[in-house]
């Protein structure tokens, strides 16, 4: 039995920092595990102009612990009236690793986002053209379909559509959580990819409904059944280049969550690698964890592995039940568990 494991330094190609107190705040659970983190926009207002863009990874910046190596990769948050030019002069001069769609109003602070998919394709041909990825939160908003199919029936209304126009644009479907995304990765160019959270491999729909509300396992898009978990689980775990970390790691306070409308968003950074490690370790898997956290994200978005390693060894953590931060409380992804592996 492997009990200690020492990998590349990994990356988290999608997390919420949120801004302000609550940043300062949160930045350094991430920054003691990741070396870079590609950073989503939506905060209010959202980052929508390289200047705001360039502001917010300085503030972030700010707030990574002294002697920590950590590099905040900043996204521009698309909207239907988004400037390409500007869009272009923020990835030149390496403000934007990336852009994000979400659909308007698909996910917290998405009120901004597109209406029209099909109205942004002009940027969509200007970031093909600059080489810059393209990050998508793949959820319809139509009203008429229901919740679990919201992300499938992205696929078919829009995802298929703009990788068929755009053959030559990177694209990431972020946190896929349904067998379709899975299937519709694998049978697409190789420019196109995904992220895998931790809370779509540990829990099923069941976990946010059975047994009385449970909102600490509510984040969007929602977990679905249990074939699609198993898919994932294949996926994150089958050595694919396709598929790398991505924990959307989104803290909203603990009082916020349990309320008679809760937020949706998991907060998964305190623990990150130590809950994926949990199922790359019960997949047997645990020799394709390197791939999935270190490498395959780099390799899509044509950066350099780190040269760091970190060391992962067999031994029981107990995660708290909550997390004081800015003087309020904060529920941690596997609150009240143990978990089997620690970072040293
Ligand atoms: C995220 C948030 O709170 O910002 N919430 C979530 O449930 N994942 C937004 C998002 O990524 O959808
Ligand atoms: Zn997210």
């Amino acid at each position: 039995m492997t009990d200690t494991l020492t990998i590349r330094r990994p990356d988290d190609w999608h997390l919420h920092f949120r801004d302000g107190a609550i940043m300062r705040e949160v930045v350094p659970y991430t920054a003691r595990q990741f070396a870079r983190a590609i950073v989503m926009p939506n905060l209010t207002p959202p980052v929508t102009t390289t200047e705001l863009g360039a502001a917010y990874r300085d503030r972030i910046l700010a707030a990574v612990p002294e002697g920590v190596n950590f590099m905040p990769l900043m996204t521009c948050y698309l909207t239907d009236t988004t400037d390409p030019d500007d869009l272009a002069r923020g990835a030149a001069s390496g403000v934007f690793t990336a852009a994000k769609m979400y659909p308007a109003n698909a996910t917290t602070n998405s009120a901004a986002g597109v209406t029209n998919v099909e109205n942004i394709y002009p940027v969509f041909e200007r970031m093909q053209a600059e080489d810059i990825v393209l990050c998508i939160h793949g959820e319809v908003t139509d009203h008429s379909v229901d919740v679990f199919d919201r992300e499938k029936e992205f696929i078919e209304r829009h995802l298929r559509g703009i990788v068929a126009a755009f053959p030559r644009l990177r694209v990431v479907f972020e946190h896929i959580t349904t067998s379709d995304a899975v299937d519709f990765v694998l049978d697409a160019g190789p420019q196109v990819a995904a992220t895998i959270t931790p809370q779509h491999l540990h829990i099923n729909r069941n976990a946010m409904l059975v047994g009385g509300i449970q909102p600490h396992n509510y984040c969007l898009p929602v977990a679905k059944r249990e074939t699609h978990r198993l898919a994932l689980r294949k996926a994150a775990t089958s050595g694919s280049p396709k598929f790398f970390l991505g924990t959307d790691s989104a803290p909203h306070l603990k009082k916020d969550k349990e309320s008679a409308c809760g937020c949706a968003g998991i907060f998964g950074a305190p623990y990150a690698l130590e809950s994926y490690l949990a199922v790359f370790d019960e997949e047997s898997a645990l020799d394709k964890f390197e791939g999935f956290a270190s490498l395959n994200g780099p390799a899509f978005y044509k950066l350099p592995v780190n040269e760091e390693t970190i060391t992962l060894r067999r031994a029981e953590v107990a995660v708290p039940p909550v997390l004081e931060i800015v003087g309020e409380e904060i529920v941690p992804w596997h609150a009240g568990q143990m978990l089997g592996w620690k970072l040293d």
